[in-house]
């Protein structure tokens, strides 16, 4: 069920954050909750961890997971949008959010303030998100190409404003009166030989990363990516005795102010 990929590198994170135990968290856009239990395996038996997403098909998702892993005491799921979030101001000391605020399309700016709204005084707010990846070694120019395309850039397009790439922000961070701010970035690899988990989760990431890329491709380049990344080719790059790929997460901190400005103290 776990993410081979992901979940060792966001334990990395979770653990760097040292969240208090017995602390009440919000996992935003949660997707099936398995972040969220990692929250709560941190946070320990007396905290707790409230999952939020749109969609009401990964609620239930999540909630039949966090049962399985008997652990609907500390872990609940609710559908909700991050732009107008279901809860009192102060209610949580901590959000976290992984791979949507920032990342999915939208201005950040109101998702972050409405993290703070209900995060209490002191607490913290946290995204992090996919950065950046290495998947095909010996072969850095194809691999530029594959990156300059449009699927290789998403979520950010073209159109975007700079300002809206998830790596700028810290900057929406400080607009959203955060204090504190600290960026830190984990890196996850992999090693032939590969398990077939490994495996499996590297040729879904290849064909989630470079999907629709051949309109933007030179033939050379269509050809080569054919050879190299398609699980049918005799010359599979998973295939390589010496395969190794490596992958980033950036993760973006900041706390909500002590003191409300507008209290005037
Ligand atoms: C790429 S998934 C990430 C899931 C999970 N956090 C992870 O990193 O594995 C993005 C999730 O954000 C959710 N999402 C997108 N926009 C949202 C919004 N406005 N409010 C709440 N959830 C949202 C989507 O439904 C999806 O489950």
């Amino acid at each position: 069920m776990a993410d081979p990929l992901q979940e060792p590198v966001i334990r990395s994170a979770i653990q760097a954050l040292a969240l208090s135990p017995g602390s009440r968290g919000l996992d935003v856009g949660c997707g099936i909750g398995l972040q969220s239990l990692l929250l709560a395996e941190s946070v320990g038996g007396a905290g707790q961890v409230t999952g939020i997403d749109l969609s009401p098909e990964f609620m239930v998702y999540a909630t039949g997971i966090a049962e399985k892993a008997g652990m609907s005491e500390q872990v609940s799921f609710q559908e909700g949008d991050v732009k107008s979030l279901p809860f009192d101001d102060d209610t949580f000391d901590w959000a976290w959010s992984a791979n949507c605020v920032g990342y999915a399309p939208g201005e950040p700016l109101p998702m972050l303030k409405e993290l703070a709204r209900v995060v209490k005084p002191g607490g913290s707010v946290v995204v992090i998100a996919w950065s950046s990846q290495q998947m095909l070694p010996g072969y850095p120019l194809l691999e530029a190409h594959l990156n300059a395309t449009s699927p290789g850039i998403a979520p950010f397009s073209r159109e975007m404003r700079p300002e809206l790439h998830f790596l700028r922000m810290a900057g929406w961070f400080r607009e959203a009166g955060l204090e504190e701010i600290t960026v830190r970035t984990f890196a996850g690899d992999v090693c032939a030989p590969l398990s077939n988990d490994i495996r499996s989760a590297l040729i879904a990431l290849l064909e989630m990363r470079w999907t629709g890329v051949q309109p933007e491709l030179s033939e050379d380049d269509w050809a080569e990516f054919q050879r190299l990344c398609l699980p049918e080719s005799p010359d599979f790059i998973l295939n390589l005795l010496d395969y190794y790929a490596f992958y980033t997460y950036s993760m973006f901190r900041g706390r909500v102010p002590r003191v409300n400005v507008s209290d005037g103290v």
